[in-house]
């Protein structure tokens, strides 16, 4: 990690045995690493054992750990997949387990499914306008009819790695504009 650069947290939307998200989430880090403008992680929610909202009295050192990185993080990189039209229980639950450490911050989606995982990715539009988060216009949408092998082995179409630099250009200007209000 280079001191004074952007941290930049590429956060896995999904935590089911056998998901895809680690192969998108790893391709994005790659063309982002090229880049070498921030430095980029792959930030996974399943490492974190978040407990559901509400069933705990909130102190696990899951919640702890989670707080304490995305506060660590300046700008985010959504990997979101489409399940049952929306995001995954796990994203949203993670959402809902900070609340400042978000605000104030930029974030790019990636996001992918039958329909580019489109209508998943215009819920969390929503999701993040209310943690203060400002989320860039660039959305790269993979299908996973043509960007994937079986629905499991990605290979992404070559104007994707276009897309995903510009969606990157505008997560870091935003970044870099909102970390001074902080
Ligand atoms: C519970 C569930 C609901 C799903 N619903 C949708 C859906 O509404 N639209 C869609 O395009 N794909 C849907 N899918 C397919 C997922 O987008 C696909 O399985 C994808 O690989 C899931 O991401 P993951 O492998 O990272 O978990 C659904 C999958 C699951 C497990």
């Amino acid at each position: 990690m280079t001191k004074g650069k952007l941290n930049i947290g590429i956060i896995l939307g999904s935590t089911r045995v056998g998901r895809v998200s680690p192969q998108v989430g790893d391709w994005v880090k790659q063309i982002a690493d090229k880049r070498a403008d921030a430095n980029y992680e792959v930030v996974d929610i399943a490492d974190y054992n978040l407990p559901f909202l509400g069933t705990t009295d909130g102190t696990d050192s899951g919640i702890v750990a989670w707080n304490k990185k995305i506060s660590h993080l300046d700008g985010f990189v959504f990997i979101v997949q489409e399940y049952n039209h929306s995001i995954t229980g796990a994203l949203k639950n993670a959402l809902d387990l900070a609340r400042e450490p978000w605000n104030n911050k930029a974030a790019g989606i990636v996001s992918y499914g039958s329909t580019g995982g489109a209508r998943a990715a215009e819920h969390l539009r929503g999701i993040l306008g209310e943690l203060l988060i400002a989320d860039v216009r660039v959305h790269p949408t993979l299908s996973l009819f043509t960007d994937f092998e079986n629905y499991t082995t990605f290979k992404p179409a070559e104007l994707h790695f276009t897309n995903v630099d510009a969606m990157l250009d505008q997560v870091i200007s935003w970044s870099s504009a909102l970390k001074t209000l902080r």
